[in-house]
C-alpha cells in the first residue's frame, strides 16, 4: 500500500464527535509506509487525554484490515484552543510544550468582516437566537453583506431557525458557509451529529468555536451577527479574545431574574472592552388577539430601566407572539413574514448602524 492510499483511507476517519475527517482537519502530519508496517502521525490541538485512545481506535477500524504488518498511530496533543495557529501563515510560532499560548496575543480572526456583533444574554431562553437570526435577515434586507455565526456550541439552533439543515461543502480544507434568507451562515449544528456537543469540555468548546471562525471560508462581510450561548463562560471569552467585536447586543426579558443576568453580561463585555450597543427587551407583552389589550406577563419596563441604569440605549421591545415561535420552528424568521416585524428590526438595524458608523 502506498502513502496516498493510506491517506485516502484516513479521509474516512472522522474526528470523534465531528462530521469531519482527520485529513480535511489537517490533523494528519505524516504517514510512513515501512517494510514492517505503517506509522501514522497525528497532531491535534486539544488537551483532552482521551483523544489519542479514541483516534487510535478510529484509525485502526479503517486501516488495520487493509495493511500488512503492524500499524502504529502516534497522536501528539498540542494543548488546547488555538495552538493550531502554528499552521497559520500569520502565526507567531508559539513553541510546543511551553504551556498554552496567550490567546490575547494571537492574530485576530474574522478580519474580513467589518463589524462582528455579538447577540448575548446572561439568562438562557430569553430569545437571543430569535433576535440574532431576525437581525441578520433584516441587515441583509437592508443591503448589507451579512453573516450569522451560531456560537452556541452546546445548543445550536440557527440551522433550525433559518431553515437550513444541509451539510456544508468543504473546499481546500475550508468549510463553505450555507446561505438562507440572504444570509451566509454556519452553526456547529451543521457539522456534528445532534447531541454530540453535549459532552464537550471547556477547551473543546473553545477549539470548536475557533474553528467555526478560522476554518470557514467567511466571505467579506459588512456584518457578522454572532448568536452567543447564554452566560459568561468560555465561549464569550474566546470571542472577546480572538475577534475584534464591534459591540454586543444584550437580550433580556423584563423580569428581574433575567435583568440580573443581563447585568452580568454587560459587566463582562465591558471588562473585556467590548462596547454595549444596547438592550433588546424580548417578550415585553402579550397583546390579546380578542380584546387588543396588552398583558405584561413578565412585568413592565424592566428593559428600559436596565438600559437607563447601564446608560445604554433600549434598542427594541418585542412582544410575545406565537408567530415568532412558529416562524423560528419552521425556518421562516418573522421579519421575512410580517412587515410590522420587518419595521421593528429595521429600526434595530438603524440604531446599530448609527453607533457603528
Ligand atoms: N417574542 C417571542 N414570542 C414568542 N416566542 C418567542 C419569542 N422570542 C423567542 N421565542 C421562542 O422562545 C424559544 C426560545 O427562544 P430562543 O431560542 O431564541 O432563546 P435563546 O435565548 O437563544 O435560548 P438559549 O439560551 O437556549 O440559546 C424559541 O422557541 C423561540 O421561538
Ligand atoms: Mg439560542
Amino acid at each position: 500500500m502506498t502513502r496516498d492510499e493510506v491517506l485516502d483511507l484516513l479521509k474516512q476517519v472522522h474526528y470523534p464527535g465531528l462530521n469531519r475527517d482527520l485529513v480535511s482537519f489537517g490533523m494528519v502530519k505524516d504517514v510512513e509506509v515501512l517494510p514492517e508496517g505503517v506509522d501514522v502521525h497525528l497532531e491535534v490541538a486539544s488537551k483532552d487525554p482521551a483523544i489519542p485512545g479514541r483516534l487510535d481506535e478510529a484509525v485502526r477500524a479503517v486501516l488495520e484490515s487493509r495493511i500488512h504488518g503492524r500499524l502504529q498511530v502516534f497522536t501528539r496533543l498540542t494543548g488546547g484552543h488555538g495552538e493550531s495557529e502554528n499552521h497559520d501563515h500569520h502565526g507567531h510560532g508559539h513553541g510546543h510544550g511551553h504551556g498554552a499560548p496567550d490567546p490575547n496575543t494571537m492574530p485576530k480572526l474574522l478580519e474580513q468582516v467589518k463589524h462582528v456583533v455579538a447577540v448575548a444574554s446572561g439568562k438562557g431562553g430569553v430569545g437571543k437566537s430569535a433576535v440574532a437570526s431576525n437581525l441578520a435577515v433584516a441587515l441583509a434586507a437592508a443591503g448589507y453583506r451579512t453573516g450569522l455565526l451560531d456560537a452556541d456550541i452546546y445548543g445550536p439552533s440557527v440551522q433550525l431557525i433559518m431553515g437550513s439543515m444541509e451539510r456544508p461543502f468543504v473546499q481546500d480544507n475550508k468549510i463553505i458557509p450555507l446561505e438562507a434568507h440572504g444570509v451566509h451562515m454556519l452553526s456547529i449544528g451543521h457539522l456534528i451529529e445532534e447531541d454530540a456537543a453535549m459532552i464537550w469540555r471547556g477547551p473543546m468548546v473553545m477549539q470548536a468555536l475557533t474553528q467555526l471562525m478560522q476554518d470557514v471560508l467567511w466571505p467579506e462581510l459588512d456584518f457578522l451577527v454572532v448568536d452567543m450561548p447564554p452566560g459568561t463562560g468560555d465561549a464569550q471569552l474566546t470571542m472577546a479574545q480572538r475577534v475584534r467585536l464591534s459591540g454586543a447586543v444584550v437580550v433580556t426579558t423584563p423580569q428581574e431574574v433575567a435583568l440580573i443576568d443581563a447585568r452580568k453580561a454587560v459587566t463582562m463585555f465591558r471588562k473585556v472592552g467590548v462596547p454595549i450597543l444596547g438592550i433588546v427587551e424580548n417578550m415585553s407583552w402579550f397583546q390579546c388577539p380578542d380584546t387588543g389589550k396588552r398583558h405584561f406577563i413578565f412585568g413592565e419596563g424592566g428593559g428600559a430601566r436596565e438600559a437607563e441604569r447601564q446608560q445604554v440605549p433600549l434598542l427594541a421591545e418585542l412582544p410575545i407572539d406565537i408567530r415568532i415561535r412558529e416562524g423560528g420552528d419552521r425556518g421562516q424568521p418573522i421579519v421575512s413574514q410580517d412587515p410590522a416585524y420587518a419595521e421593528i428590526f429595521d429600526n434595530l438595524v438603524q440604531a446599530i448602524c448609527r453607533q457603528l458608523a
